[in-house]
């Protein structure tokens, strides 16, 4: 109900490319959907970022918590049911302290009070469903138990509305950039995005109560979000031409990293011919090819680089039924570039596939932004890479090199490749 708003201007693909940007990431054979242009999304007018600011339930001073109008209750016609706020608003897993997010206060229980809601018991249970790993896996790696069709009211044997993934907690810096939502791209607006946060995470109901939430607070929420940078220069990048300096950032991929010292520099050279070309985003380094949010998400361009099929912390997939207690290996229905429905079992995070049904998408995820990246340990969706120089290893390792993208951008760095690389990131 709130797409037709946020629907974004698709200028022509521009010519501001800088060496080293031509042509990246293209996948698949939608690629010719994708446009490379960039302009981005901007917040409808006589939105209030302010009253939005509330609404995420962070205080006036920017940096602490307050709830008063961030607690989402109230009755739902929707559901037929009252709605009890649980504590936790957005503030709960994006806070300005850790980068809006949560990985830098890691293991949380040494980091916050027992009684906070992100971890207290009765709130975990919101997203959970029962699983009984999900609270360790919270509490160690920050991560979160999400089923992307939970709100579609299927019956709770459908394999669709039990699939799920354990996601790490995305920043909400420089979403403004974002080229569709969540790790596996399934929003492909903000309000979409945040009225899902909304009800996944702050109650254990599965019947969709979105009409406790107006239209207003939810066009200021995202009002809010689209201000929030990692560094105030990026704001030109997102303003568009009419901005003075947006042609150097746009025509400059590193014009705001702060490269000084020869490693670095050479730690730039080998991000720019091996990374870049995913990560090709000027200055921000998530990926830049889109498409018309009108055609549903995917908005952006996802890739399968093996980390869902690695699984390197060894997550459980199979389904935890609340009613008897028992998991079961879910039977998830994907159709093949044929038409044909295979049934796959799930022993991994199918990722965009659980949102578009195909099984082109099985293990496919979002490029994420770069900025900040040390504050954001541990990496990858699954937070399954403790830290960057894990990072960089994972890119040499068989595990990318055989998965479906990485064959197609093969990775092998030298030890003196990988200590220049990691001086680059440190800088972003
Ligand atoms: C319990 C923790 C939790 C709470 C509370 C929470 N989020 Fe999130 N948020 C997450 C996780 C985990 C992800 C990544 C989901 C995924 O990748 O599937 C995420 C992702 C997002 C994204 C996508 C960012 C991107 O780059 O794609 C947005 C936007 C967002 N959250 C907004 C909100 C808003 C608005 C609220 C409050 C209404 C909220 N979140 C509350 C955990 C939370
Ligand atoms: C084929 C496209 C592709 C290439 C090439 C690529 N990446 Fe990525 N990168 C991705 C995708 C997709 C993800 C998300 C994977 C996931 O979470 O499952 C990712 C995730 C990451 C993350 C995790 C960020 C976080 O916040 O958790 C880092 C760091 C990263 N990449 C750095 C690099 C570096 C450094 C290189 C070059 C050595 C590189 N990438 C090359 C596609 C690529």
């Amino acid at each position: 109900m709130f797409y037709a708003r946020w629907i974004v201007t698709v200028l022509l693909a521009t010519t501001l490319c800088a060496p080293g940007c031509g042509g990246g990431g293209q996948s698949g054979s939608s690629s010719e959907q994708f446009s490379q242009d960039l302009t981005f999304t901007q917040a409808p007018p006589g939105a209030d970022a302010t009253h939005g600011q509330a609404v995420f339930g962070i205080a006036a001073d920017g940096i602490h918590s307050d709830t008063s109008k961030a607690l989402f209750s109230g009755f739902s016609e929707e559901a037929g049911a009252t709605i009890t706020a649980n504590g936790r608003t957005c503030f709960s897993c994006h806070r300005p302290e850790a980068n809006f997010m949560i990985n830098p206060l890691l293991p949380l229980d040494r980091n916050l009070p027992a009684d906070d809601p992100l971890i207290a018991p009765d709130a975990v249970a919101a997203d959970s469903a029962g699983n009984p790993d999900a609270a360790e896996l919270l509490n160690d790696f920050g991560l979160i138990l999400h089923r992307p069709h939970r709100f579609d009211g299927l019956p709770s044997t459908d394999p669709r509305f039990q699939a799920f993934g354990f996601r790490k907690v995305l920043t909400n810096l420089n979403l403004v950039f974002a080229r569709g939502f969540a790790s596996d791209l399934r929003g492909p607006t903000l309000p979409v995005t945040d009225i899902g946060a909304l009800m996944a995470h702050t109650q254990p109901f599965n019947d969709a109560f979105d009409d406790i939430v107006s239209t207003q607070d939810l066009d200021d929420l995202a009002a809010f979000q689209l201000t929030l940078f990692t560094e105030p220069a990026l704001r030109a990048l997102a303003v568009g031409p009419s901005d003075p300096d947006y042609q150097r950032l746009a025509g400059d991929p590193y014009a705001t990293v702060p490269v000084v010292t020869p490693q670095e520099q050479r730690g730039r050279d080998v991000f720019d011919r091996n990374c870049f070309p995913c990560h090709d985003m000027p200055n921000v380094f998530n990926n830049r090819s889109h498409r018309d949010p009108s055609l549903g998400a995917p908005i952006g361009q996802a890739f399968n680089i093996g980390v869902a099929e690695a699984n390197r912390l060894g997550l459980d997939f199979r389904y935890y039924d609340p009613a008897t207690g028992e998991r079961r290996v879910v039977n998830l229905p994907l159709t093949d570039t044929a038409g044909q429905t295979v049934l796959v079992s799930l022993n991994q995070d199918p990722g965009l596939a659980l949102t578009t049904g195909k099984l082109e998408d099985l293990g496919k995820f979002k490029v994420p932004q770069l900025r900040n990246v040390g504050r954001g340990k541990p990496y990858f969706h699954d937070c399954s890479a403790p830290d960057l120089p894990a990072v960089v290893a994972y890119f040499n390792s068989t595990d990318y090199n055989q998965s479906p993208d990485g064959r197609r951008y093969p990775i092998a760095l030298s030890a003196e490749n990988q200590a220049d690389l990691l001086a680059f990131l440190l800088l972003l």
